[in-house]
């Protein structure tokens, strides 16, 4: 089959990044997740001294760190100047600092070119989630998705994918997720958006699993 690219959006808590995986891995398909790479360059930040409320101190070192991101489903991976990032991008500290990181347009600039060259590598398609691929990143994927789900749904999930000292309540949950969403959504440049093409599946009432036969589905429609 042809090297179907795929692109999957929507806000945090709606499967988004489950549903990738496992889509790719039924069809065969590579996977990126490009808010891991938004979390690894905000990682550097943090670790290098920058302060993340400084949008030109943020641009300035926007090239710096060196990123390389696997695309396997089964094991993906992410490492910034060879190290691996896997862990220390899902810290707390790191998903309160991404937004402000994200919104910089010379990241933007950078991670774009990065997930276009990603895609564009090699004969087997990809799965690609985050904010605004179907919007900017790959405006002319083969199929386009946006999930969404209702905020208690979204908050629900994420707490349970929490542990240790980060397992915080559900309501602190639901807040700084609703918090990072609008901060997403609101930004100037490629905020969080469905495109006018992507087929939007609400998920809230559905189970993993069926939010994988529905995207399976539309994907091979198109194949
Ligand atoms: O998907 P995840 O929650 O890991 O994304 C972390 C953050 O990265 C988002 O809250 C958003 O600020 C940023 N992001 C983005 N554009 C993408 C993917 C993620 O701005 N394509």
């Amino acid at each position: 089959p042809a090297a179907v690219i795929v692109g999957i959006d929507g806000p945090s808590g709606t499967g988004k990044s489950s549903t990738s995986k496992a889509v790719a891995a039924k069809l065969g398909l590579r996977y990126l997740d490009t808010g891991a790479q938004y979390r690894a360059i905000t990682w550097w930040m943090l670790n290098n001294g920058i302060d993340v409320r400084d949008a030109a101190a943020v641009a300035d070192a926007a090239g710096k760190p060196s990123l390389v991101s696997g695309t396997d489903p089964a094991a993906p991976t992410i490492t910034v100047d060879g190290q691996d990032a896997a862990g220390p991008i899902r810290t707390q500290e790191v998903t309160a600092a991404v937004s402000a990181v994200s919104a910089v347009p010379e990241v933007r600039a950078r991670l774009t070119e990065l997930q276009r060259g990603i895609a564009a590598d090699g004969p087997r398609g990809i799965v690609v989630e985050g904010r605004d691929i179907g919007t900017t990143v790959l405006p002319d994927a083969d199929v386009k998705i946006f999930l969404t789900a209702s905020a208690e749904a979204r908050a629900a999930r994420r707490s349970g994918e929490l542990s240790g000292k980060d397992r915080a309540d559900l309501a602190a949950t639901q807040a700084a997720l609703v918090k990072r969403d609008a901060a997403d959504s609101g930004r100037k440049t490629s905020p969080l958006a469905k495109a006018d093409d992507a087929v939007e599946v609400d998920t809230t009432e559905l189970t993993l699993n069926q939010v994988i036969e529905c995207v399976v589905t539309l994907i091979e429609e198109k194949r």
